[in-house]
């Protein structure tokens, strides 16, 4: 593997990440094209067993040491398959109503268990450039699809989710909040 995925505990994973230049770069693309088979690969039970990864869902280029706002997402629902990889993400509306995963987020860079609620907005709508399909796109996502988008949004500005943990009360919600399963 060309890349290594960085933890929490090294400092530049708490750094803002840069802006990319568009066009994007031949190098850029060929990351963001590595970083999406990552997800992929480590989703599959008998590869992340044999490589002894863990699977996720999201990842960005801080992750893997690249200060670049620029991150990738892919997971299967009902609907689908969910998967982007967006630069230079702007969140353009965020809602006053607010959701949490009920068992709370996890990262590929945490090795750490944390219990409480990351508080997150329950409906965004973010503009980004789209990699994949080499578009600007503006994405209206609610509960889980929010979550994640606000999870690698995040670390972009060297955000984990265990900050979003209220520490003295890390189970407590706000009026009206959706718990996700
Ligand atoms: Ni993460």
């Amino acid at each position: 593997m060309k890349y290594k995925i960085f933890k929490d505990s090294h400092p530049i994973m708490r750094k803002k990440s840069l802006p990319v230049e568009l066009p994007l770069s031949k190098e850029d693309k060929e990351t963001l094209d590595f970083m999406l088979e990552y997800l992929k690969k480590s989703q599959d039970e008998d590869y992340a067993r044999k490589h002894n990864v863990r699977a996720g869902i999201g990842l960005a280029a801080i992750q893997l040491g690249i200060l670049k706002r620029m991150f990738v997402v892919y997971y299967e629902t009902d609907k689908g398959i969910v998967q982007y990889q967006l630069v230079n993400p702007r969140i353009l509306e965020t809602s006053i109503k607010k959701c949490a995963l009920k068992n709370g987020e996890g990262c590929l860079s945490v090795d750490k268990s944390y219990e409480g609620y990351s508080h997150r907005y329950y409906k965004i709508v973010i503009q980004a450039f789209d990699a994949l399909s080499n578009k600007q796109v503006t994405l209206s996502a609610t509960g889980f699809d929010a979550i994640v988008l606000q999870h690698e949004y995040d670390h972009l500005d060297g955000v984990f989710f265990y900050d979003r943990i209220d520490k003295n009360n890390p189970k407590s919600t706000f009026a009206g909040e959706v718990l996700i399963d």
